[in-house]
């Protein structure tokens, strides 16, 4: 760590110096939540609700955080969700997420809308099953279907690991920011995994809208349904994750499409205001899986004890969005590497205060509501 970076102790910190360094145009489309961003903050105001109950004298003195996540040995259930065009908080943008990763010995989910390709942040790390970095690819439906699937391909030619299917994008949540600044990507950098500049995302003009917000309308399948999972899941061997799920009845249902896995995500509260935050619907969502498949959550996870609170209420794992984008913006490679330490030495401290020696040790009795829950 440099001097700078020993003055980031938590997440926050991150994001404060981040804010000062990014654009405002790209901040705010990294920072934004959907409408009136009620959800936006309830996500984070949601772990606040829950204290943590600690167990005494249980020889703490080591404290096991890895995880088997689909197949593959993780050294902590802290893991790296997708975030579209990394490259504008820093020029090696997703490549240096992926090291950063690495470094950790975690897992990374690239977004389809990457501002490096597939095979580049492959080739940016060495294969898992050396151990180094798991890939995981965020999937987009789109319309056109031999698109989808030549993504799919690339993804399983690569090495990548599973794929997460996003279920909560028929369309592009309201974003107001967006909306205003007109948002699009700057001129040097595209969707890299696409050919043409329509699908690359780097028309000039957009018009006076969200310039994603007409990219989604124009590309992406607004009539994705249940029957897509069955198509999708023919069509790879990789495990198939549905990434949006933020109810008991859809988790039943996606298990009945034979998914290998729910996360439990509101996509950052930037599709729909007035969803519960995600923490709010994880118990319901396990208690509807009964262990037939992992359920993972991402959205607002800020510490440690954030972490902790998510394994203790179900979750197997958990993702990180923005935090991840402070960090490149801050120092690339390495501002990543000091972000996912400073939640991991969190969480490591969380588990040795409440008396947890490995992650198999957290429960719900770890957790109770708090009655009197402050929502800062
Ligand atoms: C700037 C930004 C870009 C995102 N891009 C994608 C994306 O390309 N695909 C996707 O499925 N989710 C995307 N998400 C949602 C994240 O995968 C994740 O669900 C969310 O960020 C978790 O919440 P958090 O940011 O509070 O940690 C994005 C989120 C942010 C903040």
């Amino acid at each position: 760590m440099n001097t700078m970076s020993m003055q980031r102790v938590c997440v926050s910190d991150f994001e404060k110096e981040a804010r000062k360094i990014l654009p405002k145009a790209v901040y705010d489309y990294y920072h934004s939540g959907a409408d009136e961003q009620h959800t936006l903050a309830d996500n984070e105001a949601a772990f606040n609700r829950w204290n943590l109950v600690p167990r005494v004298l249980r020889d703490v003195s080591t404290v096991d955080l890895s995880v088997s996540l689909l197949g593959q040995k993780l050294s902590m259930p802290i893991c790296v969700a997708a975030t579209a065009m990394q490259r504008m908080a820093h020029p090696e943008g997703e490549i240096a997420t992926a090291r950063a990763c690495q470094t950790l010995g975690t897992g990374m989910m690239l977004s389809s809308w990457a501002t490096s390709t597939i095979e580049e942040v492959m080739s940016a790390v060495i294969d898992s099953q050396d151990g180094g970095c798991v890939l995981w690819l965020q999937l987009y439906i789109y319309k056109d279907r031999e698109l989808t699937l030549s993504l799919v391909r690339r993804a399983e030619a690569a090495g990548y690991k599973a794929i997460f299917v996003t279920v909560d994008t028929p369309y592009l949540g309201r974003r107001w920011d967006d909306m205003r600044n007109h948002f699009k990507l700057p001129p040097h950098l595209s969707m890299s995994n696409f050919s043409t500049a329509s699908l690359a995302f780097s028309e000039g003009n957009y018009g006076k809208d969200s310039g994603l917000a007409v990219y989604v309308a124009k590309s992406i399948d607004p009539t994705l349904c249940w029957d897509d999972i069955t198509w999708l899941k023919k069509q790879t061997h990789l495990p198939v994750i549905v990434k949006g799920v933020l109810n008991g009845e859809d988790a039943v249902q996606a298990l009945k499409y034979g998914v290998d896995g729910i996360l439990v995500s509101n996509h950052g509260a930037r599709q729909l205001d007035g969803v519960p935050a995600t923490l709010d619907v994880l118990e319901e969502v396990v208690k509807a899986v009964q262990g037939r498949c992992d359920v993972y959550l991402d959205g607002g996870v800020r510490r440690g004890t954030d972490v902790l609170k998510a394994i203790a209420l179900g979750a197997k794992a958990v993702f990180i969005g923005r935090p991840v984008l402070w960090g490149l913006a801050c120092e690339g490679e390495q501002g990543v590497t000091d972000l996912l330490e400073v939640l991991k030495e969190e969480l490591r401290l969380a588990m040795a205060l409440t008396g947890c020696r490995s992650l198999s040790e957290v429960s719900r009795s770890h957790v109770r509501r708090a009655e009197f829950a402050s929502r800062m």
